[in-house]
């Protein structure tokens, strides 16, 4: 039951590090062995590529963002995903979703062209496990707070439209859990780990 690939996906600020930061504690208490990384970055490489992608004085074009995503998703696949994929858990905050929601319904590349990106890149792999953190329209800021890199500085629009995308994207997908970002800490944390324990099938 275990070995399974769970992904955190949601806009920017919807708590979903948070989130997995959560159910990383929650395993290492239930002894469940497993990896995590984020998107963009990962890998000592993939951090390199990240640090290109986010630096806010990055005037790389769309187009360019969108190979440099799949250049460092690709070291992620070589290194970390294929060598635990039947040892670990792998949990990661953001995926191929978030692709598709920010350069595609965000920056209006072709479907196509991103789905065979992936595709070169994973083969049919695909998540097990979904939770998507959706933010209620008016809790979508302007800017996002904290440290500010590329991406955190679109407006409210670009935002909503990327959010709009995941929500499409994750319509048909049963394997999710939706969290509403509005709700307390305690009651979301609360629900993910009891979906946890389905997943992975973790008793007392
Ligand atoms: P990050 O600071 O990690 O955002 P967060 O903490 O909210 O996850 O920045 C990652 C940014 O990269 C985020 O704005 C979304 C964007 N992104 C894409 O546009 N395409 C992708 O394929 C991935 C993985 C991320």
């Amino acid at each position: 039951m275990y070995k399974k690939i769970i992904v955190f996906e949601g806009i920017d600020g919807s708590g979903k590090t948070f989130h997995l930061n959560e159910v990383s504690k929650y395993l290492i208490r239930k002894k469940v062995k497993f990896i995590k990384f984020r998107e963009p970055g990962g890998t000592i490489n993939s951090e390199i590529i990240r640090n290109i992608i986010l630096s806010d004085k990055s005037t790389f074009k769309k187009k360019t963002d969108l190979l440099l995503y799949l250049a460092a998703r690709n070291e992620n696949y070589e290194t970390l995903i294929k060598p635990n994929i039947n040892k670990k858990v792998i949990l990661i905050d953001r995926f191929v979703d978030s692709t598709m929601a920010y350069q595609h319904y965000g920056f209006r590349i072709n479907k196509k062209i991103i789905n065979t990106l992936n595709k070169f890149v994973l083969g049919n792999l695909k998540p097990n496990f979904i939770f998507f953190h959706f933010v209620p329209i008016n809790y979508i800021k302007q800017n996002i707070s904290g440290e500010k890199n590329k991406y955190d500085k679109f407006n409210k629009k670009f935002y909503i439209n990327a959010q709009n995308g995941f929500i499409k994207i994750l319509k048909k997908n049963k394997n999710k859990l939706i969290i509403d970002s509005s709700k307390t800490k305690k009651y979301n944390i609360e629900i993910i780990k009891n979906k946890i324990d389905k997943i992975l099938n973790i008793h007392d």
